[in-house]
């Protein structure tokens, strides 16, 4: 149970200050019981307003297939954000959402999106080495010695400190491939093709651990179960 005021303020109802006046304004009920005290305990997955739930009031755990242009910041100075994509009321949750993980302004595919500080740290520590699998375009034809190198787990990017752990390339074509990473270094992917000599031209995000896009389209996002993190 959870004061009345901190659960609209924390779902991005209304700041503490005004939840008197929320509370007036709207009919925010428990079991028919109208509420109308902000100190006043309750279950936030039992309170209605106006006969609705509350908008994920456990918690929001979602994947989006991330369209090309939007960024994973919360920076507008950083341009059109992947939260523009959500009901803007969001931005005003606590915690607010976040991404798990990034990519870049123009890679598209399966972005994994929490409010939960412990499944974020969860999904990304490098200790899990969950699959994160990507399609890869680039600006010119690969060669096998490639597949060899991406494995050899001594791959040094610049910058960095530690080689890059070993990861599966697969060739599909002349110009296509398909790249399982256990690991998210900045840019990894890119990086690593431009390590000899490749530009990646498209990039697309298929699948992060067990999950997938299936028939989502461009911009779409749906809710996920969210994970146990104890
Ligand atoms: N690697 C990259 O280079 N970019 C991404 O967006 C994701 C992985």
């Amino acid at each position: 149970m959870e004061r009345i005021d901190k659960i609209l303020s924390n779902h991005g109802y209304c700041t503490r200050k005004f939840a008197k006046l929320f509370l007036k304004d709207f009919d925010v009920t428990v079991n028919g019981t109208r509420l109308l005290e902000p100190s006043d305990k309750v279950n936030s997955v039992d309170m209605l307003i106006n006969g609705e739930p509350l908008d994920h009031p456990e918690g929001i755990f979602i994947l989006l297939n991330k369209p090309k242009g939007y960024v994973c910041s919360h920076d507008i100075a950083d341009g059109r954000l992947v939260f523009e994509l959500f009901p803007d009321q969001w931005l005003s949750r606590n915690p607010v959402p976040s991404t798990i993980g990034r990519l870049d302004k123009d890679t598209t595919g399966v972005l994994l999106i929490t409010d939960n500080t412990k499944l974020i740290h969860m999904l990304i520590s490098p200790k899990r080495e969950i699959d994160k699998e990507y399609q890869v375009s680039v600006d010119k034809p690969l060669t096998d010695n490639l597949i060899k190198e991406f494995a050899s787990g001594s791959l040094m990017l610049e910058k960095e400190l530690k080689p890059c752990l070993p990861a599966t390339l697969t060739i599909t074509d002349a110009t296509h491939a398909t790249v399982v990473l256990h690991e998210g270094k900045y840019h990894q992917v890119k990086r690593m093709f431009s390590h000899f000599g490749y530009t990646v031209t498209e990039l697309h995000r298929s699948r992060f651990g067990e999950y997938t896009l299936g028939d989502l389209a461009e911009g779409e996002w749906i809710d996920l179960n969210m994970p146990e993190t104890a």
